[in-house]
């Protein structure tokens, strides 16, 4: 693995491994003697907000002996309109590896070509793989793995967070199954390039809760969406709460990658009740991401 522009990139091997990486690092927290990332320096670009994908990046890329370079897009001359594929060919120079976080996924491809560093994805428009590592660690942690077992996505269907675990799902041959208003379903065209008859699309949020054993939501209006209000409006019903989650298996977990925004995407009372599973998910953003820099360190 040169790079972890995707999910969809990945395959089965690949993400298994990056998942038991990722809980074999949890269990050595602090103890990484061989400092894999010593005397590098990886260089953070980040064109929208975070917390958890910069803390957890900033901590783990020191605790495995490199040091992070924090660059607010609005701070450098990206900001400006100096385009990609120059300010990548100058970091390509200077620093060992690239973490981004912006809009385009094309953004993050051309970074990659034209830089030849390992780039890691922290989110754009269409993917958040990230997000999803972590995920998979907290199933594997929380309900003993995702083999067998049913998984609903309730809210946008089409969001960087569902296109992610749709891919995430195709590649491991879980059950899913995304309930999202008619105006956010994935489109037809994307249903057939993943071609996975093991991820069903619907309108009902009853019938993709009914028996799951994980259910994830995500915000309503993603970064870039702010102005896009009028669209919450679409998500009455969608919301996840003790009434709707009467029908999933017993034993249930819910799973959402925060920031959460209660009284919409989710209750109050439910987000709290969830908040060990909810919260050991958020801090293994960190145990994820160091297996991914493990991985690219060492190819
Ligand atoms: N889940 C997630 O990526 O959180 P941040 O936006 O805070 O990084
Ligand atoms: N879909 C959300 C994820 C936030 C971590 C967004 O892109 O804003």
């Amino acid at each position: 693995m040169k790079s972890l522009l995707s999910i969809e990139q990945l395959t089965k091997s690949e993400l298994t491994h990056l998942v038991n990486k990722a809980a074999e690092l949890k269990k050595e927290r602090g103890n990484h003697a061989d400092q894999p990332l010593r005397g590098q320096t990886w260089a953070m670009i980040f064109t929208k907000s975070s917390t958890r994908t910069r803390v957890s990046f900033e901590v783990g890329i020191r605790e495995l002996g490199g040091f992070p370079m924090f660059l607010s897009g609005n701070d450098i001359q990206l900001g400006r309109g100096e385009p990609v594929k120059d300010t990548a060919r100058v970091l390509g120079r200077m620093v060992h590896g690239v973490v981004i976080r912006t809009f385009a996924q094309q953004d993050v491809v051309d970074f990659a070509d034209y830089s030849k560093l390992p780039v890691i994805n922290a989110l754009t428009d269409d993917e958040h793989p990230c997000q999803i590592l972590a995920d998979l660690l907290t199933v594997q942690e929380k309900i003993g793995g995702w083999e067998g077992k049913k998984f609903a996505f309730v809210g946008d269907g089409f969001s960087n967070m569902t296109r992610s675990w749709m891919w995430a799902a195709k590649i491991l041959g879980f059950e899913l199954c995304v309930a999202s208003p008619d105006s956010c379903k994935p489109p037809a065209d994307f249903i057939r390039d993943l071609g996975a008859d093991n991820v069903k699309i619907c309108t009902d949020p009853k019938e993709a809760v009914a028996g799951a054993h994980a259910i994830n939501t995500d915000v309503w209006l993603s970064m870039g969406q702010e102005d896009q209000k009028e669209k919450e409006a679409e998500f009455s019903g969608y919301q996840l709460n003790s009434k709707l989650l009467a029908n999933a298996s017993a034993g249930h977990i819910i799973l959402h990658c925060l920031p959460a925004y209660r009284g919409k995407e989710i209750s109050e009372e439910l987000l709290e009740k969830q908040a060990d599973v909810i919260f050991t998910q958020a801090e293994n953003r960190l145990h994820a991401q160091k297996a991914v820099l493990v991985e690219l360190a060492s190819d």
